[in-house]
């Protein structure tokens, strides 16, 4: 028999999936560590801290799994995007990882627009310069912390900082390496050109793999931290969204997913590369190798619901508690109850400012058209609503683009929600499934590595053989109509408050 593991390194822990090759989980381990805010819109996290957590729950999936280590057959390696982790001459931490949600980095994304040109920019690395990218992070070190840049020798991400750990190699593969602005994307290389304009020094930068290829063994010495046996293959991976349309299926043409997590996500395949002129949504190569996905995300999503339910939601909360079912299980029963449109209440969930498709880090929350009427509840399912409406833009976007979206998956937390679903469907006019596993990312990394180990002869194989769908949800007639007016005012809205907002964030 021949396992495989997958490893998830999120911002909030760490898990790792031991599968089988028909991609059941025979075993499951999560370690959680802190993420550190120095600073208001700062975002960090120790690069040890991940380390322990990934070694610790290989371990623990190896040794209850009971399955002899010489069984396992290849790792992949999934996480979160874009942090960067900055290593000295002897491979050491230099200092901690500055995450993808970290915001101090306005000052250096217009250094590197002016620097490469924001037309040129677009067109190399499929995106506008982004605070929440890596360049303008490694900029900032170099600005702010000069001592700590000039000892610098290798930068890393999160899960390459893991692969490093495991087998002793510097090296990426091209869907995370697409989140740091340093990749050519539609070449799927370092761009010279972009690091010679930032003058970032290439020797730095790991090599480059396609997201199935092995990029490494493990060592002796990680063998002996996380008892897989020294030699197991490590493959690239991917950033956790290429992995989690791996995880879904979504490896064709036609295929897309929807994630609601704490942000959210609306990815689509594409066999071609597509970029928006505009820069609203990223371009990204995927792990398909030869293959790209075009994504738009919420950063306020799940987020909005989780803010929803901390500060108005205490009543469910206890409820919920004493029934043991999860707080948002009645809060979904609660936003069933009120009509489409909220009572004429439209949420903006722009709490944590935006991305997709607006990209404002000024831009906040608003409830419009609030009124004595308006009960808690309506207001809960407003809050639904928007950032359903949200996603919306972002599927309008990839349409407007020529993407065809056949099949929408829906994932995350939200995802699991029926209610959450039926708006996706009804709101984005197609049907809505689910996949059966609910291991998403580790399982699309587990199957990249189940392709670099031989057990599958390609990504889109693997799928074939492993994912299993859900009957879908449809748009219940009448529905997506009502959901358009609402849609309209909603998508007038941020056009007439941006400078507004401005204003607001200049007090
Ligand atoms: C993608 C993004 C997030 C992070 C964190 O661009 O910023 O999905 O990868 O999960």
């Amino acid at each position: 028999m021949s396992y495989l593991i997958g490893v998830d390194l999120g911002t909030s822990g760490t898990k790792t999936v031991l599968f089988d090759p028909a991609g059941q989980p025979l075993a499951s381990a999560t370690v959680e560590y802190p993420m550190y805010q120095p600073q208001n819109g700062w975002a960090e996290q120790d690069p040890n801290d991940w380390w322990n957590a990934v070694a610790r729950t290989i371990k623990n999936v190896v040794e209850e799994s009971g399955v002899d280590n010489a069984d396992i057959a290849g790792v992949g390696l999934s996480g979160q995007m874009h942090s960067l982790v900055m290593l000295d001459e002897a491979g050491k931490v230099l200092r901690k990882a500055i995450l993808w949600c970290d915001q101090r980095t306005a000052k250096e994304c217009e250094e590197i627009t002016e620097k490469v040109g924001r037309e040129r920019l677009i067109e190399i690395t499929a995106n506008p310069a982004l605070t929440g990218f890596t360049a303008s992070k490694i900029l900032w070190v170099r600005n702010n912390e000069p001592e700590i840049y000039a000892k610098c020798r290798h930068i890393l991400l999160a899960k390459d900082y893991v692969r490093y750990m495991l087998t002793g190699e510097f090296a990426t593969e091209v869907s995370d390496a697409s989140g740091m602005q340093l990749l050519d994307v539609p070449n799927r290389c370092w761009s010279d050109e972009v690091l010679e304009k930032l003058d970032i020094d290439k020797s730095m930068l790991g090599k480059v793999y396609e997201s199935p290829e092995v990029t490494g063994y493990i060592t002796a010495e990680a063998s002996k931290l996380t008892g897989l046996k020294e030699g197991t293959p490590v493959v690239g991976g991917a950033g956790d969204n290429a992995a989690a349309s791996v995880g879904t299926g979504v490896v064709v043409d036609g295929k897309a997913f929807t994630t609601i997590g704490t942000s959210g996500v609306v990815y689509a395949h594409s066999s071609k590369i597509a970029i928006d002129p505009k820069g609203r949504v990223h371009t990204f190569c995927c792990a398909v190798p030869g293959c790209w996905h075009v994504m738009g995300v919420t950063l306020g999503a799940g987020l909005s619901l989780t803010w929803f339910r901390d500060n108005f939601c205490n009543e469910e909360k206890l409820t919920a508690e004493g029934m043991g079912v999860d707080p948002y299980y009645l809060m979904d029963k609660q936003a069933e109850r009120v009509p489409i449109g909220s009572n004429r209440l439209v949420y903006l969930p722009y709490i944590m400012g935006e991305r997709t498709p607006h990209l404002d880090p000024d831009c906040r929350g608003v409830f419009f058209g609030l009124s004595a009427i308006h009960t808690k509840y309506d207001m809960l399912r407003s809050v639904m609503e928007g950032v359903t409406f949200s996603q919306r833009d972002s599927v309008e976007i990839l349409r407007e683009m020529g993407l065809t979206i056949n099949e929408m998956m829906a994932c995350g937390g939200g995802g699991s929600s029926p209610l959450w679903r039926q708006m996706l469907a009804d709101t984005f006019n197609c049907d809505v499934k689910t996949v059966k596993s609910k291991e998403g990312p580790a399982l699309g990394v587990a199957l990249l590595a189940g392709v670099g180990a031989g057990i599958y002869e390609s990504v889109e194989k693997a799928c074939e053989a492993v994912i299993e769908t859900n009957p879908p949800q449809s748009p219940i007639p009448g529905n997506p109509e009502k959901y358009e007016k609402v849609y309209q005012v909603y998508h007038a809205l941020y056009p007439s408050l941006k400078e507004n907002y401005k204003q607001l964030a200049s007090i």
